[in-house]
């Protein structure tokens, strides 16, 4: 006999507003399972960082809200739980944009992801070390003042920082943002290391859906804030009309 497993992530019919009237988000609904990657697609203005801040519930200082629909974490209700109490249940979140403070250094950015855990010396040490065998270049750059390192070592200190709260899901938006191909690519390989060796989920927002596809178990495609396709990640690589109509670009051909 099998069983429903228990959910993890589940967004139900979700509708977020900024201000008193900006309807960014209509009607999301998508899940993620536990241990999978997902890609959240979708133009510039699709409504993928607003989803994304609905979960987390950052969407407070832009003066924005959830105003229908469920957000539920293993079966609960989190609509109305703080940033740092979901942090605290395994949920975090890497804005876009690689939000790192720039005057201080590589290991100070990443040690500020602890301060929501009450951490020994030696277990602050411990996530720490664990985060440079990700990321081994930080470990080399650790000395060095976060604004002086490249756009890529700046993705994987605020990717770092967020590790260190020891998450189950987290929320990443647009890794790729200005990055080279290549360093991206280095990127995604390392969540996907993360993703097998440790079973840590991600719920990734990318414009780079050719790219996220790789990646992802799953993925949904957003238009105008609403869900306009979803599947798993290998049905929406094959469709052509999800290069076409929803991504804005021809579908990679095959190298011969
Ligand atoms: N702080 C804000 N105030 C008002 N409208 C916003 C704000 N942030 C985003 N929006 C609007 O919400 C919609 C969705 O934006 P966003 O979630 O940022 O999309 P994406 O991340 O897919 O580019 C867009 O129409 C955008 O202009
Ligand atoms: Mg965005």
């Amino acid at each position: 006999m099998t069983h429903e497993k228990a959910g993890f992530l589940e967004v139900r019919n979700v509708e977020a507003l900024y201000g008193q009237a900006i309807l960014a988000v209509h009607d999301v609904s998508l899940k993620v399972g536990e241990g999978n990657i997902v890609a959240l697609l979708g133009a510039n203005g699709a409504g993928k960082s607003t989803t994304l801040k609905a979960i987390s519930n950052l969407l407070g200082p832009a003066r924005g809200r959830v105003s229908k629909g469920d957000i539920l974490w293993r079966d609960e209700q989190i609509n109305d739980l703080s940033a740092s109490k979901l942090v605290a249940r395994g949920i975090v979140q890497v804005l876009e944009g690689r939000h790192v403070f720039q005057q201080l250094t590589v290991e100070e950015n990443i040690l500020s992801g602890a301060f929501v855990r009450k951490l020994s010396r030696n277990a602050l040490r411990e996530s720490l070390e664990q985060v440079y065998t990700w990321f081994p270049y930080l470990k080399q750059k650790r000395k060095i003042k976060a604004g002086l390192t490249s756009g890529g070592e700046q993705q994987m200190v605020a990717i770092g920082r967020a590790l260190m709260t020891k998450p189950r899901l987290v929320l990443l938006d647009e890794p790729s943002m200005g990055l080279a191909p290549i360093v991206v690519q280095e990127i995604f390989e390392i969540l996907r290391g993360l993703n097998r060796g440790s079973g840590v989920s991600f719920l990734l927002a990318e414009q780079n859906a050719n790219l996220a596809l790789k990646y992802a178990d799953h993925g949904y495609i957003l238009e105008m804030g609403r869900v306009a396709l979803s599947g798993t990640a290998e049905e929406l690589r094959a469709r052509d009309d999800v290069h076409d109509f929803y991504l804005g670009g021809a579908k990679p051909s095959v190298p011969h």
